[in-house]
């Protein structure tokens, strides 16, 4: 058996990649068909219903391409908008929250873990609550961090500004125990490597992006849902603006090859 339909993917701008970067490591023979709504992002400072609003909109839009399951490549996305689309539409949906969570609650010695993510994410509870579910003695730390992601969008990670901020940012975690940090916004592992020098070697960072392709594979494989060819699979990107800007970070991201790139129109 094999099913050849693309694998759809959302999020709210360019941070998605880092997870059709997973994607395309972990499942090869996959097609996949990515959505990112330049249009409305940020979505971390919006009320819930509109973030609801518009992943729903770019969820008919993955569902109108065909995809076989959805992946939300986006933590707001995740908290704000899947437990209510997920009564909505009947095709297989995975958040990045669940994964994550878990993860970090496996990886960490002192039960002390650190959360960044977007406001709304934070707001939410959503990771401590899914942490304190898995395990009750671990103590969660949370910092909004939600400028990362315009630092991101601009691709200014190696500007000292953007170090300086960061550092800022995170000083608050440094009078702490955590040995686990969370990164809870699919924007902030394109800042890894600046994120893991201010925190230091001791901390490990977890990206829910990996977990979450795991267990998406385990979903295809387990459901007879696998592209079975052995032929590499396609990466259609798409945007509701911004095209020149996320082109660009699209191709430094993931590499000068993906040349699929389209600036699409959904919702009203
Ligand atoms: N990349 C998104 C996330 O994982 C959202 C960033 C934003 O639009 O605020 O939360």
């Amino acid at each position: 058996m094999s099913d050849k339909r693309p694998i759809g993917l959302l999020d709210s701008g360019v941070g998605g990649l880092t997870v059709v970067e997973e994607v395309i490591k972990k499942l090869p023979s996959e097609d996949i068909v990515f959505i990112g709504d330049e249009a409305h992002m940020p979505y971390g400072v919006r009320p819930a219903s509109e973030i609801i609003k518009y992943t729903r909109e770019m969820v008919e839009f993955l569902i109108s391409q065909n995809v076989k399951a959805i992946i939300y490549a986006c933590n707001t996305a995740t908290a704000r908008a899947l437990p209510t689309l997920q009564k909505e539409f009947d095709i297989p949906m995975f958040g990045v929250i669940k994964s994550g969570a878990q993860s970090a609650v496996k990886d960490t010695k002192t039960k002390e873990i650190g959360v960044i993510a977007t406001e709304s994410t934070v707001n939410s509870n959503s990771y401590p609550e899914t942490i304190q579910a898995t395990d009750n003695k671990v103590q969660v730390r949370s910092i909004a961090a939600q400028h990362f992601v315009k630092i991101v969008e601009a691709n200014a990670g190696d500007t000292q500004k953007a170090k300086d901020d960061i550092a800022q940012t995170l000083k608050p975690f440094k009078n702490t125990n955590i040995d686990t940090l969370i990164l809870g916004c699919t924007h902030f592992p394109m800042l890894e490597k600046q994120i893991q020098a201010f925190v230091g070697d001791k901390v490990k960072l977890v990206d829910p992006g990996i977990e979450t392709t795991n267990v998406a594979k385990q979903f295809l494989h387990d459901h007879n849902l696998e592209n079975a060819d052995s032929k590499k699979g396609e990466v259609e990107l798409n945007t509701t603006a911004n095209l020149d800007s996320f082109k660009l970070l699209a191709k430094d991201w993931l590499g000068s090859d993906i040349t699929d790139i389209n600036l699409v129109n959904i919702g009203d």
